[in-house]
């Protein structure tokens, strides 16, 4: 059985790049799990372009900058960041590989990124933090009726801000999973969904992301849930200006521009391009990470020169999960933060801060 295991769920690394952790991973899940991750909602107009949105853009070659030693360190809400990566919340995360999120947040501790702990995952609060509380700071949850009792149970653990998904109150049209009839065993999302202690079953949950027509959530209940979470949150999904501002007047520390990764609204824009005018509506000194999309450290550029302070990792963390575990989280943020590194030395950028407007320039046309 172990080595049965050990043969599914590679540990060892000798990744050159991202994309041989891609192929790695594609090649070790089954067929329908790789379509969960991989695919997005409706025609997957928005999933392809997250991802040709970066491609639009270039960088600008800096000769002579005299950079050799750029620093990549940052912070977000206080918390350091020696790199500006995050993992994002994914939900049924020992589909992927059987140490899920604990082997996530060890990655990120190692290499002083943040995770944000899903509630759907497959581990508790409890558990993800145990293993790495110097990551796995942040936790994310569903604005269903329980958000309040997640936040008080989460600062008791020690977290100290909440993730709140707003654009999830349904799942989005998933064409690969109806397609596949993907009906995952539910206990992979069942960390935190136990039932018990004031928290939803995850049947409860899965009924309410599936059914489509149950209770969603407004921006005056969100705020009278806000107003007792007792810890600064973070407003997950926002994607135009109007929901930024909506969500920093009723509280929100801080904005994740987002669309889930395409898996919600298709055809909704890419994360890439409503960041500028996220970043004009609400100022320089409001907190924003970016994600979908992100795969590359070209992209983490990218990102941050167009208003972003850090960027959150959906598909490129799962990737490295399910290719080695642990190690291979390290890596993908290893290799990330080297090519950001490099792009530094070679724009002359010498801190995250000097990452702006005036580095980059469209393609032409
Ligand atoms: C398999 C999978 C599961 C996800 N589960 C959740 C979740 O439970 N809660 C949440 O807020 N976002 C979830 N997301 C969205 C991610 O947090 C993130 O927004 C998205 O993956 C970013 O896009 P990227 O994959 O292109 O990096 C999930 C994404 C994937 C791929």
């Amino acid at each position: 059985m172990t080595a049965q295991l050990d043969s599914f769920y590679p540990t060892r690394v000798d990744f050159g790049t991202l994309d041989e952790i891609h192929r790695a991973a594609a090649a070790v899940l089954p067929a329908e799990v790789l379509d969960f991750v991989e695919g997005g909602a409706g025609k997957e107009i928005t999933l392809r372009e997250n991802l040709l949105a970066f491609d639009r853009w270039r960088i600008l070659p800096t000769p002579m900058s005299g950079v050799g030693t750029p620093s990549t360190r940052t912070e977000f809400l206080g918390m350091p960041l020696q790199t500006p990566l995050l993992t994002a919340p994914f939900g049924g995360d020992a589909l992927f590989h059987p140490d899920g999120h604990p082997a996530v947040a060890r990655a990120a501790q190692a290499r002083g990124a943040l995770s944000v702990v899903p509630e759907a995952g497959s581990f508790s609060y409890q558990r993800v933090r145990a293993a790495a509380p110097r990551a796995a700071r942040i936790a994310q949850v569903h604005p269903f009726g329980h958000a309040a009792t997640v936040a008080a149970r989460v600062a008791r653990l020690g977290y100290e801000a909440l993730c709140v998904t707003l654009d999830c109150p349904v799942g989005g049209f998933r064409t690969r999973n109806m397609a596949n009839r993907f009906d995952p065993d539910q206990r992979h999302f069942a960390g935190n969904l136990t039932g018990e202690d004031g928290a939803p079953g995850v049947a409860e949950v899965f009924g309410q992301l599936l059914k489509r027509g149950g209770m969603v959530w407004d921006w005056s209940e969100l705020a009278a849930a806000a107003a007792g979470f007792g810890l600064p949150w973070i407003a997950k999904g926002v994607l135009t200006p109007a929901a930024a501002e909506r969500a920093l007047a009723i509280g929100a520390s801080a904005l994740v521009v987002s669309n889930h990764g395409g898996r919600q609204v298709d055809p909704a824009p890419a994360s890439l391009d409503m960041l500028p005018r996220i970043r004009a509506a609400v100022g320089p000194e409001i907190p924003i990470l970016l994600d979908s999309g992100i795969r590359t450290g070209s992209d983490v550029y990218l990102a941050l020169a167009l208003g972003a302070d850090a960027v959150v990792l959906g598909r490129a963390a799962i990737y490295g999960l399910a290719a080695a575990g642990e190690s291979g989280v390290d890596r993908v943020l290893e290799l990330l933060t080297e090519e950001l590194r490099t792009l530094m030395i070679l724009s002359g950028a010498a801190t995250l801060a000097e990452i702006d407007a005036t580095r980059i320039t469209r393609a032409a046309a």
